[in-house]
């Protein structure tokens, strides 16, 4: 198939690639833009060429997925040198060679366009460097030609941080050469012809710093590995891409592109560059429900409203309102209402002074929210959510009164993080539109939306909630309906563990550094303090009412007690730390809690011992690893990816290892059994390896084989 076309406009060969959906360079695409640019230098009917992209954008980038074949640094070291052999090529061309860049030139896609001798763009494109988010460093001479191009300071902004520029500031800082306002092809072949007139040809990589830039440069490589010490815990990349430009300030060029060559292919067989690229399929893939199809229909949300105006209601307002929908805000009185619209116009307030919302823009979000303690209007709006405190039995009225309140077709959403979705179905009188809504804390700042379906969900409200996560800036993904759904069945194995390791002998401050070095980026206990000890507490009492507790095993008085003695985190001033005062941050050791744990294991017939870091690190992990075994044999999510997907962006697990499964995976499926029947040895049946896991085991495979 030709995935490059080739014609002449006005004296001027058009070179088009055409490889839906975002012209990804694909070998054949790489082979086929040099041999059409060679056939421009040839035809004596074309006096210039213009590279563009067919469809909605330039190009976005290498073919992410082919970088699974190369294996070994010599397979990269062979690809790239044929890469950047073939660049050199089509800058080597004796007739003026345009990008006319739309949408995205990211990655390898700016590194054509650095190729050619002028590059020119529509006012909204983009051009960035995003290899550091797949844990690579440009691998196609960006990392030298960048610098030449826009100085070394702009290319390290670029490539460390991976955002994207827009054409305006690329303009600015010499990426590119001019903005066009009308028909971008009209533009470039203008251009193109007047170079070709002017015999005007620019080499980028024949560009030579002075003296001082390079001073300069390298200076800001220093300045950005010391900064980056903050930023960037437990990554190489960003600290590659460093080394890349250093290497591209103090040598000529062929020889820092060698010294690139050799970084890239160091970083692309890395473990954090195979979990980013997993990562990067599996966000995309998380939208795909295997029984809901692309084409099902959805409803267009245009009006929303949201019941319980406390911490998780008013974030989830917060999120309609700065998606542009109007959203009604109910509870039960003006007093709890006024506090909740309170804390929305803090939280904005906090953005604000961030710089990342101006005062007008504030109050008119703001103004999209309408406060009300009644269900006027209800019967206007597409979709409601229901956020009221968790408790059973007020859910199910709740659901009731929306069934009766609302439109036929509007959706009834519910926020609750583990109750029965199809109990509330019921109670509504028409489940087929009712569904979870699980957002995570603070709603509308963390990024996941688990989509909880239930027994009798309809495929357009799933197909509609996915496309509204989206509206609404966050990652949606469809569980089934156990308790907990995903994230917070898995989480209560994670919390189980770091409640008996500290009872064994380590201490809340041990285990929070540990999984804070791990890379989350707060500890169970102080992401408890944050969340509320009592929020836990309550879920815990319905449980028991109902004879069932949230994870297998031994359950730990400690966080019970907390609760019965008021410590409910942060917002107390005391929970598992002591804080300055309740809503304070800081915190500090409270020797109550070592006392409690001696306490606890005595009771419990514990000796109390010394704890290294490996052992919780494995512990956390491999109770992860299992219990994301059973929910995906018991089909609560559709895939390990999905499951990555909720622990990367509802807990923060780290990137770089991909989500739990994936980081099961890079340990060894073999080891994490071990681990489990270790752990079944020493502390008893409850450590019951998933079945699924022993069959992986068996069969030699991992969770992504
Ligand atoms: N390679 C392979 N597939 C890609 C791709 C790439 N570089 N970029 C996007 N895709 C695929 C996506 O997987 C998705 O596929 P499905 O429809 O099958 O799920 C499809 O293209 C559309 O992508 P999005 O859903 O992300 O579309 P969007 O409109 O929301 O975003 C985008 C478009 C901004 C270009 C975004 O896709 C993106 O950021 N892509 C990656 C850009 C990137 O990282 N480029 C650098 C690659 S590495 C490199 O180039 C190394 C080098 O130096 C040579």
């Amino acid at each position: 198939m030709t995935l490059v076309r080739y014609e002449i406009r006005d004296g001027v060969a058009v070179v088009t690639i055409d490889n839906p959906p975002v012209n990804a360079l694909a070998a054949s695409v790489w082979s086929e833009i040099d041999e059409a640019v060679q056939r421009g230098v040839a035809d004596a009917a074309a006096e210039a060429i213009v590279l563009i992209g067919a469809g909605t954008t330039f190009i976005a980038g290498a073919d992410i997925k082919a970088f699974e074949l190369l294996k070994t640094p010599a397979d990269s070291m062979a690809r790239s040198e044929g890469t950047h052999a073939l660049l050199k090529r089509m800058e080597d061309a004796s007739k003026p060679l345009v990008a006319a860049i739309h949408g995205n030139a990211l990655g390898g896609g700016l590194e054509v366009a650095q190729a050619c001798h002028f590059r020119i763009a529509t006012r909204n494109a983009k051009v960035g460097q995003p290899e550091v988010m797949l844990g690579i460093v440009p691998g196609a001479g960006g990392t030298q030609r960048l610098p030449r191009l826009a100085g070394a300071a702009m290319a390290l902004t670029m490539c460390t941080g991976g955002k994207p520029v827009a054409a305006p500031e690329a303009l600015a800082a010499g990426i590119i050469d001019q903005i066009v306002d009308g028909d971008l092809l009209t533009g470039a072949i203008a251009f193109a012809t007047a170079k070709a007139r002017a015999r005007e040809i620019r080499k980028v990589r024949d560009i030579v710093l002075p003296a001082d830039a390079v001073t300069a440069g390298l200076e800001a490589c220093d300045a950005t590995r010391a900064a980056l010490k903050r930023t960037a815990k437990g990554l190489r990349a960003p600290y590659a891409v460093v080394d890349a430009i250093e290497a591209g300030l103090t040598l000529p060029f062929d020889q820092g592109s060698v010294r690139e060559r050799e970084i890239f292919a160091e970083c692309v067989a890395s473990t954090e560059s195979k979990a980013l690229r997993h990562l990067f399929f599996a966000e995309r893939e998380v939208a795909k429900v295997p029984d809901v199809p692309k084409d099902t229909p959805t409803k267009e949300i245009r009006r929303a409203a949201v019941v319980g105006a406390g911490t998780m209601g008013g974030g989830i307002a917060m999120n309609y309102a700065n998606a542009g929908i109007p959203v009604l805000l109910k509870d039960v009185d003006q007093a709890a209402l006024e506090r909740g619209i309170a804390t929305i116009r803090r939280n904005y307030a906090v953005t604000m002074s961030k710089g990342k919302m101006t005062a007008e823009q504030v109050e008119q979000t703001m103004a999209l929210i309408t406060p009300t303690t009644s269900y006027d209007g209800f019967d206007q709006v597409d979709i409601v959510t229901e956020a009221v405190f968790e408790d059973m039995d007020l859910k199910k009225s709740t659901f009731a009164d929306l069934g009766k309140v609302t439109g036929p077709d509007c959706i009834l959403a519910s926020n609750s993080s583990t109750l029965d979705i199809d109990q509330f179905a019921s109670a509504s009188g028409r489940p087929s539109q009712v569904l979870g809504h699980h957002y995570f804390s603070p709603a509308n700042v963390m990024k996941l939306l688990e989509i909880v379906r239930g027994r009798q969900t309809g495929k357009e409200a799933i197909a509609t909630s996915l496309k509204l996560a989206k509206k609404l800036g966050k990652v949606g993904v469809v569980v089934g309906n156990c308790f907990g759904f995903v994230a917070n069945r898995m989480l209560a194995y994670y919390m189980r563990e770091a409640y008996l390791l500290l009872e064994e002998g380590a201490s809340v401050e041990q285990i929070d550094r540990v999984l804070t070095e791990f890379g989350l980026p707060v500890g169970p206990f102080g992401m408890q303090d944050i969340a509320g000890i009592d929020v836990g507490a309550r879920i815990r009492q319905y449980l028991k009412s109902i004879g069932k507790s949230r994870a297998e095993g031994p359950q730990s008085a400690i966080p019970d007690r907390l609760f019965e003695m008021g410590r409910y985190g942060q917002k107390t001033g005391a929970g598992w730390y002591k804080y300055d005062a309740p809503g304070s941050r800081n915190r500090t050791t409270d020797p109550l809690i070592e006392d409690l744990a001696n306490e606890e294991a005595r009771k419990r017939g514990i000796v109390r011992r010394p704890i290294n870091d490996e052992e919780i690190v494995a512990r956390i992990t491999t109770a992860l690893a299992n219990e994301g075994a059973r929910v995906l044999e018991e089909k609560f999510a559709t895939r390990p990816g999905d499951i990555d997907v909720i622990y990367v962006y509802g807990f923060g697990f780290p990137r770089h290892r991909g989500g739990p499964m994936f980081y099961a995976d890079t340990v060894g499926l073999p080891t994490v059994l071990s681990r489990v029947n270790e752990y079944r040895a020493r502390f008893g049946d409850y450590w019951e390896p998933a079945p699924m896991l022993e069959k992986l085991v068996a069969a030699g495979r991992g969770f992504y084989d």
